[in-house]
């Protein structure tokens, strides 16, 4: 189909708009939160072409647009007594409210639940082509299903060019992210989505309000969503998005020591540190960051980024919308670079005897997190997994468990898959790490200590305050690793060439313990801890 360009500020624009809807056509329109694909919301045929042009999953309701309140009525059971202080309040304008429906609305509409939501934007163009249909109109956000919103015309025409009748031009949105979403369902209300209208404005109307987890965190496995919306991965972009919290001086090092190519997305001013970024509001602007952080997720693609590291936004006031649409974007990774306790580096060669320091150290209040295990664990993470099965085929997680002997014997078949295998499984293990450092800081830990065969290689190192480096002759490290692994000397000897060398952990060390005779280890381990790590 060919998709019809209309300027809002057409005079003809909100006949011919309403000409398409009155057909039961679909029509991308501005609101002042951001675009909408909308349609008649009482003829369940042209809704069907809104889920059918986005990709929608059948059991995600849509949001009903209304011009006046004289509309409200024929669609719910009956009108909620707090709705005209809400009205008063916050319409026409970026609020969504949910009430029980009425026989009216169709099941397509609502997804098949007993409930509608409702929102009176406030964008003349919405107004003037609702008027001009006569009709409330269904409209979901006008982006493919799981991509980020649209906040200009031209996002929509990205997503959706050739699939539906016609797009109306309105200009850039002004709030930049989609309506609050508060439901009188329940007692007390809950806001499902935040947005444009804060939970502190809502409860000076409401009184109390419940603020619904799954705005902060991954719904659990099997748990139902209030708000079908939540539980679907959302305002991605194609590259891979994470976000990270803590000061500035922290983000750029932690960026900085990763070498490949990560777009910055940071605050105004703070893009200057970096080679490549992108700015997305002020820092302490909630309403600026929430207007610029759709435009800027896709922009990340348009320049062609693989991944982008996000600062973490304040989720004070609209903050949380902010909050709310990244976390979603980047898949709920996110790193937290905020914890005090100090943090170190414990590395070496294989079989120099790093366990029997990190022993020493554990007796000692510190810490001791084993990135081994934690790459065991990261091939765990569903995200990984899906990652692994797109480099290495399906088979390599049946069942959604990494089936370790296959993916290993594909991913080390050469020197490049190995690289795509770490390219997948690394960022997971730094993510996990961080994670710990605050597990022990919860503990009550005096320090942690990062114990990382690979330390130099990973972006690690630039949280580790000092780096321990663990060293033994040759000689005896083949012992101990034949020893230890029950390996032949040939194996033992090629797993040490595969290695770099001892001149190499040395000189990027600041403490080196070199072990000949465990007790002596065990002895340098407790002087220097007491000495230069407590
Ligand atoms: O600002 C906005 O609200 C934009 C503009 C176009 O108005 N619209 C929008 O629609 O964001 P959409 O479909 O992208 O998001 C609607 C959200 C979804 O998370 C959906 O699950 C939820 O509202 N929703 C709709 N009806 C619901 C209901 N009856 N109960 C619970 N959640 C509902
Ligand atoms: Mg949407």
């Amino acid at each position: 189909m060919k998709t019809l360009y209309l300027k809002s500020e057409n005079e003809n624009t909100p006949s011919i708009a309403a000409g398409i809807l009155k057909d039961g056509g679909t029509v991308a329109i501005p609101t002042e939160t951001v675009y909408g694909l909308a349609a008649n919301a009482l003829n369940p045929e042209a809704v069907a072409k809104i889920f059918a042009a986005k990709g929608r999953p059948q059991d995600n309701p849509l949001i009903v647009h209304v011009q006046s309140l004289d509309e409200i009525p024929p669609l719910v059971e009956k009108v909620d007594e707090r709705l005209p202080a809400l009205a008063e309040r916050f319409w026409p304008g970026p609020l969504t409210v949910i009430m029980k429906k009425s026989a009216l609305v169709p099941d397509a509409v609502s997804a098949g639940l007993d409930t509608v939501a409702i929102r009176m934007p406030s964008h003349p163009a919405a107004r003037e082509i609702i008027k001009a249909c006569g009709f409330p109109l269904a409209a979901p956000s006008a982006n493919a299903s799981g991509r980020p919103s649209p906040t200009r015309a031209e996002h929509v025409k990205e997503d959706l060019d050739g699939r539906i009748d016609a797009i109306v031009d309105g200009g850039e949105c002004a709030v930049g992210v989609e309506s609050t979403v508060i439901t009188l369902a329940t007692d007390p209300p809950t806001l499902l989505r935040p947005g444009g209208v804060t939970p502190e404005e809502l409860e000076e109307v409401l009184g109390g309000i419940e603020i619904s987890h799954a705005v902060y965190e991954k719904l659990a496995e099997g748990e139902k969503a209030h708000s079908p919306g939540m539980k679907y991965k959302h305002y991605a972009p194609k590259a891979q998005v994470t976000l990270i919290k803590g000061s500035f001086e922290r983000y750029e090092k932690f960026l900085k020591a990763h070498n490949e190519i990560i777009c910055a997305v940071c605050f105004e001013g703070e893009g200057k540190n970096f080679d490549e970024y992108i700015e997305y509001g002020r820092a302490k602007d909630s309403l600026t960051q929430a207007h610029n952080i759709f435009d800027v997720l896709r922009e990340v693609d348009a320049k062609g980024y693989k991944k982008a590291f996000v600062r973490c936004p304040s989720i004070k006031g609209v903050g949380l919308a902010v909050f709310n649409r990244l976390i979603r974007s980047a898949a709920f990774r996110i790193i937290d670079l905020g914890f005090d306790i100090p943090v170190y580096g414990l590395t070496g060669q294989t079989g120099a005897g790093k366990s029997i320091v990190g022993e020493e150290l554990e007796k000692l209040g510190l810490y001791v997190i084993d990135t081994d295990a934690l790459a065991r664990k990261a091939v765990e993470n569903p995200e990984v997994i899906n990652q692994l099965k797109e480099a290495f085929g399906e088979d390599v997680a049946p069942g959604g468990m990494p089936d370790r002997a296959l993916l290993a014997s594909r991913a080390f078949a050469c020197e490049e898959k190995t690289k795509l295998l770490n390219s997948i499984t690394h960022p997971e293990i730094t993510r996990l790490t961080i994670e710990e450092i605050h597990e022990a800081q919860e503990s009550g830990a005096k320090a942690a200590v990062i114990d990382a065969p690979v330390l130099f290689e990973s972006p690690l190192t630039c949280l580790c305050k000092k780096i321990i480096c663990v060293t033994a002759d040759e000689k005896e490290r083949l012992e101990r690793i034949m020893l230890r692994d029950g390996i032949s000397r040939e194996k033992a000897l090629e797993r040490i060439k595969a290695q770099r060398s001892e001149e190499y952990y040395v000189s990027k060390s600041d403490i080196i313990i070199r072990n000949s005779d465990i007790d002596d280890t065990r002895d340098k381990t407790v002087k220097i801890a007491r000495e230069e790590l407590l």
